[in-house]
């Protein structure tokens, strides 16, 4: 497996980032910031400390990880490359893309959740850059990594949100604090193992920009597919029950649900209504208006008006558009009852 030399200036703004590579080594849990959502890491080529990420989170053993590397170079030594990877890296790595190509048969299993393929991405932020060169010049070839929360609940976007999840988890070292993530919603993914090139999840890199790219469509994820836990009906989910309403019946829907007088958490695109504001048991949240910044904040917006407690959260529905589709999945699927 390649080494590459760390980027001493990343590791002398980013304080513990050294210590976090080696607990990693040693089998150790660190919670990290990417650009898209906060990942859970841990060494990929050690059984035990994958094993832990899928006990703390209680993630379902079938269900595979990312692989996180730092370069091209170290996901060659996971996967079989091809002319598209190279192609869709070219443009989009470092970056908030997932690419599952067929892996390696030396590459090591455990985070692969028994499946022949891999996926594998380098993300963008400058922590999780500074960690992951310095993991593999401590001789790591790869972190396996998902999001930092518990299975089947909203993903984290910041520090605290990973210490408010997982803060309490065994073996966990460290969480390392990048702010905010930018990107807000976890890597678009794109199956690179098949027949033909897949989406398997949306995200901020759009599937048009893909299909440019390698200068073929893009198809829905088949049977045969790759599993993906991000693909289950329920995912995402708050505790308060979540109902999204289409814009054309959304004012008259809240006019029904403000009478019930039970409490409400409301996140529209638009203000209340005149006719509603004296209704106290509307709790109303301005959403942003672009796909990117609804993006951004979605995961955040979810955990704030979950902590309101109400008796449901009522989301209007994003415009139709081909930039909204990765809100629109994420709201889907938090909306949907386990
Ligand atoms: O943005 C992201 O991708 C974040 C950050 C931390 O990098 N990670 C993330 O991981 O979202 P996770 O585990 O929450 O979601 C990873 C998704 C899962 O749905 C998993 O099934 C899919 O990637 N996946 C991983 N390896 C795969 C493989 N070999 N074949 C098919 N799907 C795979
Ligand atoms: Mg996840």
């Amino acid at each position: 497996m390649p080494q590459s030399e760390p980027d001493a200036a990343l590791n002398v703004a980013h304080a513990g980032v050294r210590e976090a590579a080696q607990a990693l080594r040693q089998g150790q849990l660190v919670g990290f910031p990417t650009e898209t959502v906060y990942g859970l890491g841990a060494d990929a080529s050690q059984a035990e400390a994958v094993a832990a990420i899928y006990r703390v989170k209680g993630r379902p053993t079938g269900h595979p990880l990312i692989v996180h590397v730092s370069s091209v170079r170290a996901a060659q030594g996971w996967a079989q490359w091809s002319d598209a990877a190279q192609r869709l890296a070219d443009l989009f790595w470092p970056g908030p893309l997932t690419l599952i190509l067929p892996r390696r048969a030396d590459a090591p299993a455990w985070a692969c959740g028994g499946q022949t393929t891999v996926g594998l991405r380098c993300p963008a932020h400058p922590i999780a850059q500074a960690l992951l060169q310095q993991f593999e010049a401590m001789g790591g070839q790869g972190v396996a990594a998902p999001s930092a929360n518990r299975f089947g609940r909203i993903s984290p976007t910041t520090a605290a949100h990973v210490r408010a999840d997982l803060g309490q988890i065994e073996p966990l070292h460290s969480i390392l604090d990048g702010g905010s993530a930018e990107v807000g919603v976890e890597s678009t993914i794109v199956d690179l193992s098949g027949a033909q090139p897949a989406l398997l999840r949306p995200g901020r890199i759009r599937q048009e920009a893909i299909e440019a790219a390698l200068g073929s469509t893009l198809c829905a994820p088949s049977a045969a597919s790759p599993q993906v836990s991000g693909s289950l009906a329920s995912h995402y989910a708050p505790q308060t029950p979540v109902e999204l309403i289409a814009a054309p019946s959304f004012a008259f829907r809240l006019g029904v649900i403000a009478d019930t007088g039970e409490r409400y958490a409301v996140w529209a695109r638009r203000d209340c209504p005149q006719a509603l504001l004296a209704r106290a048991n509307l709790l109303w949240y301005r959403a942003p208006e672009s796909p990117e910044q609804t993006e951004q904040l979605l995961y955040s917006s979810l955990r704030e008006l979950d902590l309101l407690a109400c008796e449901r959260i009522i989301i209007e529905s994003p415009p139709a558009g081909s930039e909204w589709t990765a809100v629109l999945d994420r709201l889907r699927r938090s909306a949907t009852r386990r």
